[in-house]
């Protein structure tokens, strides 16, 4: 295991205490969530017993179906206690960019209807200003010129996302994502806000005030920073 992977895993299994009998719990997507998935399995194995829980992708679904967790979905359990996810960068305000899986859209859903969002992320994820990670967003495939150009508009530059095969990568609403390069981002609120109202714009990767606790690992422990504590 790699000392990213490592770290991972320590934040990954100091969040499962956050998890209490009889939750409701949204599973993230990513290979930090899946450490969580598969640590949340053994603590059910070993007696922990679940109201439901939530995955934010096909993935992550299938990981839990096939660990025994009680999986449901937002239609059965719109209402969630606490939400476990990864994320591709953390700033000191909590504010995240996420969607480098392309699981963005539900991983803000499931996130939005939490009482309590943690994000659970190794130390190179932690940066003083978000945006050398590019911001994706997921747009209706018919207006991805159209929202191409606004972005452009706004200073960023937009790259069509590619699968694997070389292909467009569509996600699990049948959308595209556009990687977009801002730059550093001084302002991740306002940015979010002008991107909310492009017309076209299904939801985007940065998640704004919607932290509630960042658990990082460093090295060989898990630091666990709160909402209180943000600078
Ligand atoms: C998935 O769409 C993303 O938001 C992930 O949460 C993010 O990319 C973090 O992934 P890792 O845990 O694999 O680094």
């Amino acid at each position: 295991m790699s000392s990213a992977d490592q770290e991972k895993r320590l934040a990954a299994l100091a969040s499962l205490d956050q998890v209490e009998a009889g939750m409701r719990v949204g599973l993230g997507t990513g290979s930090t969530a899946e450490h969580m998935i598969r640590g949340l399995a053994e603590r059910c194995k070993a007696g922990l017993s679940l109201a439901a829980v939530v995955p934010t992708s096909k993935a992550s679904a299938e990981l839990a179906q096939n660990l025994g967790l009680p999986v449901s979905d937002l239609e059965r359990t719109p209402n969630l206690d606490v939400t476990i996810d990864g994320a591709d960068e953390v700033d000191p305000q909590g504010h995240l960019i996420k969607g480098g899986g392309g699981a963005l859209l539900h991983e803000k859903i499931v996130a939005s209807a939490s009482k309590r969002f943690v994000v659970i992320v190794d130390s190179k994820k932690m940066v003083e200003q978000l945006g050398k990670f590019r911001v994706p967003v997921e747009v209706v495939q018919a207006a991805r010129p159209v929202v191409a150009a606004q972005i452009e508009r706004f200073g960023g530059q937009p790259t069509l996302r590619l699968g694997k095969d070389g292909a467009p990568f569509v996600t699990q609403e049948s959308n595209l994502i556009l990687d977009c390069d801002f730059g550093l981002i001084s302002d991740p609120p306002r940015l979010a806000q002008k991107l909310d109202g492009i017309t076209g714009v299904v939801e985007h990767g940065l998640f704004v005030h919607l932290t509630d606790v960042v658990i990082i690992g460093r090295g060989d422990r898990a630091e666990i920073n709160t909402k209180d504590r943000w600078a």
